[in-house]
């Protein structure tokens, strides 16, 4: 298991986050304490990752209600909430419960039932990142039974390790559990230009002590036709009842690329990611986000101090879709907790709570 400490955890009637945005650099954690921090967090990015955000908003619903829980700040939180990023369903999926616990609670209760109902978000949420890495284990053990004197080579793209979630991860959740099982692993990380969330999970892979190597996102394609690559696994952000899939931008070239080589390309993410209400992957809403995150590049300057390299010019045309969305046809399987689905059998899992 990652030595890790939470993204996300309460402290009385605050809540302190791990600031991504200053990672794999800086380690600062900041302190949410109203509506509007927990909303700028997640649409600034100092939380992101599907799983993450869904509970970031759901404890942004218990930092609104504590001074004034009637149902128009109910409705006002939810609607500010919903507003932040567009693409992952488990925000929408999040506040959805917490809208279902509280509204039918009078407003005297709403406060104590939000943060305990938050908590219960943040713990399943872990419960199914083990869940995934169980199941996900299974794969990796049958993957790397025919291979011998070598470790498994698997690929992974952007970061859906414990910084994205409220456990261990999905992508990440088999290899860390291969890790801990003893199984070889060693894992490509790709960059995922432009916002670079590769680092992240180099910087998580790292502190545990995985072996990994960070590549330019164009370098995927390459070493599949190499041979060095025998699975692909990410997470999403949103799954269509379909099983086609969103997740960030980049996906899609892989699963491409693994798909003509041969290469099972598997996505891990628990059932609150899968949207049955949008039937396929055009009706998916994909966030654009500013033009500036393809021009200026975030690093260290000569001083060793967080900066921002401008790329491109100002007036240079920009367009910066956040995901792609990646067909059921070249998805091997589906990760869930519930264990390892057909994308095209997600129908199984209809009825199951998340
Ligand atoms: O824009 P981000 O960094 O929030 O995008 C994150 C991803 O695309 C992850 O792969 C996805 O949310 C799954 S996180 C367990």
């Amino acid at each position: 298991m990652p030595d890790h400490c939470p993204t996300l955890r309460r402290n009385g009637d605050q809540v302190i986050i791990l600031d991504q945005t200053r990672l794999p650099w800086q380690e600062v954690f900041v302190c949410l304490d109203t509506l509007d921090d927990a909303a700028a967090a997640i649409r600034d990015m100092q939380v992101r990752g599907a799983p993450l955000i869904g509970a970031t908003a759901a404890f942004g619903i218990a930092l609104a209600l504590r001074n004034n829980a009637s149902d128009a700040a109910l409705q006002a939180a939810d609607a500010c909430l919903r507003a932040t990023r567009p693409t992952a369903v488990n925000l929408h999926w999040a506040l959805d419960r917490m809208q279902a616990v509280l509204r039918p609670l009078p407003a005297t209760q709403r406060s104590a039932a939000a943060w305990a109902a938050a908590e219960a978000i943040q713990s399943g949420d872990a419960a199914a990142n083990a869940a995934i890495g169980r199941h996900g284990l299974g794969l990796l053990q049958a993957l790397a039974a025919g291979i011998k004197s070598r470790p498994l080579h698997v690929m992974t793209h952007c970061n859906a390790g414990w910084l994205a979630t409220c456990g261990h991860g999905t992508a990440l959740a088999p290899l860390y559990a291969a890790h801990a099982a003893g199984l070889e692993v060693h894992v490509w990380v790709s960059e995922t230009r432009p916002r670079n969330q590769g680092l992240l999970t180099a910087w998580e892979l790292a502190r545990a002590g995985i072996p990994h190597t960070l590549i330019a996102d164009n370098a995927a394609g390459w070493l599949m036709a190499e041979g060095r690559v025998d699975a692909v696994i990410t997470g999403a952000d949103r799954i269509a009842a379909n099983g086609d899939t969103a997740n960030k931008v980049g996906t899609y070239l892989k699963a491409l690329a693994a798909h003509a080589h041969g290469i099972p390309f598997y996505i891990a993410a628990p059932r609150s990611t899968v949207d049955f209400n949008c039937p396929d992957g055009r009706a998916i809403p994909i966030e654009e986000r500013s033009a500036d995150e393809v021009r200026i590049i975030g690093g260290l300057d000569a001083a060793g101090l967080p900066a921002g390299i401008r790329l491109a010019g100002p007036t240079t045309a920009a367009c910066n879709p956040a995901f792609d969305v990646t067909p059921a046809g070249l998805v091997a399987g589906i990760i869930c907790e519930f264990g390892v689905f057909p994308a095209d059998g997600l129908a199984a899992i209809a009825g199951r709570q998340a």
